[in-house]
């Protein structure tokens, strides 16, 4: 089916998961949505995050997407199920593929939570997590100073060094830690700088790849595969600044993306 996947996100993080799902599903059409102006969503209410969720939605589905991809966690906390129970279209989270994939590579079921506020507050990787391994200890950890500093594009050097150093130190305390899941999209743009913290013995877990899985698991059963011959055509909104929006998807992707647009989603109608 020739209709593109939509994916959400506050902001440049859930490019993440773009960039997986442009890898293992390369003739799919991608339509991108980060609600840049309004980034960060952690420290936001349960209230606002639905409704900014169902804002960007919204948005998305004037673009004829035939799945949703919600590449936020905090958006997925809180407004999974709903999505899922009103959609009429397929619609995968972060959170379970991100829980499975610290089941597979923990192996002494010490694993570590990382994530915005919103998400940590919400217990939706713990909940996952012992709903598929009971025995599993987890030490959940929110990090609000990671968003924003993303959002800027410090990804490296010695204020992003600092501020993960500081932001990670209660997980010290957390002995024999194995693996450390990066419960917000945005994370992985700090892997290096957390993996340098942590330690090597720590598996670090970003869902974009298990997300990405289940996303192809999801068209095969409904058959929404793309069958056009024609190269892929991804379209990028930001609700911010277009400029510092193409600049950070440059760095993360190591090229220029040509089809991105600004556009107020404050201005959709809901
Ligand atoms: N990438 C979002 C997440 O995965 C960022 C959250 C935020 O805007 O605070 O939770």
């Amino acid at each position: 089916m020739n209709k593109p996947i939509g994916v959400i996100d506050s902001g440049v993080g859930g490019l993440t998961v773009v960039h997986e799902l442009m890898r293992q599903l390369p003739k799919e059409k991608l339509v991108y949505l980060g609600d840049t102006l309004r980034c960060p969503y952690g420290p936001r209410s349960a209230e606002e995050i639905k409704q900014f969720t169902w804002e960007m939605v919204d948005f998305l589905l004037t673009k004829d997407i035939k799945l949703l991809v919600v590449a936020c966690n905090t958006a997925t906390a809180y407004t999974l199920n709903e999505l899922q129970e009103q959609l009429s279209i397929p619609v995968i989270g972060v959170i379970q593929p991100g829980a499975r994939a610290a089941i597979t590579a923990t192996q002494n079921n010490r694993v570590g939570i990382i994530g915005t506020e919103g998400t940590i507050r919400s217990n939706a990787y713990s909940e996952a997590l012992h709903t598929i391994k009971s025995d599993i200890v987890v030490n959940p950890l929110a990090c609000p100073a990671f968003v924003p500093m993303v959002e800027q594009g410090t990804l490296s050097g010695e204020i992003a060094t600092k501020t993960v150093a500081e932001t990670l130190l209660p997980l010290k305390y957390f002995s024999d830690m194995d693996t450390l899941i990066l419960g917000c999209t945005h994370y992985p743009l700090l892997k290096d700088v957390i993996q340098d913290i942590v330690g090597p013995q720590v598996t670090l877990i970003s869902s974009s790849e298990e997300t990405a899985r289940e996303t192809s698991t999801i068209l095969e059963v409904n058959q929404l595969f793309n069958d056009e011959l024609e190269p892929c055509y991804h379209q990028f909104y930001t609700t911010g600044d277009v400029e510092k929006f193409t600049s950070l998807t440059k760095r993360i992707f190591n090229s220029s993306i040509e089809n991105l647009k600004s556009v107020s989603i404050e201005k959709v109608v809901i």
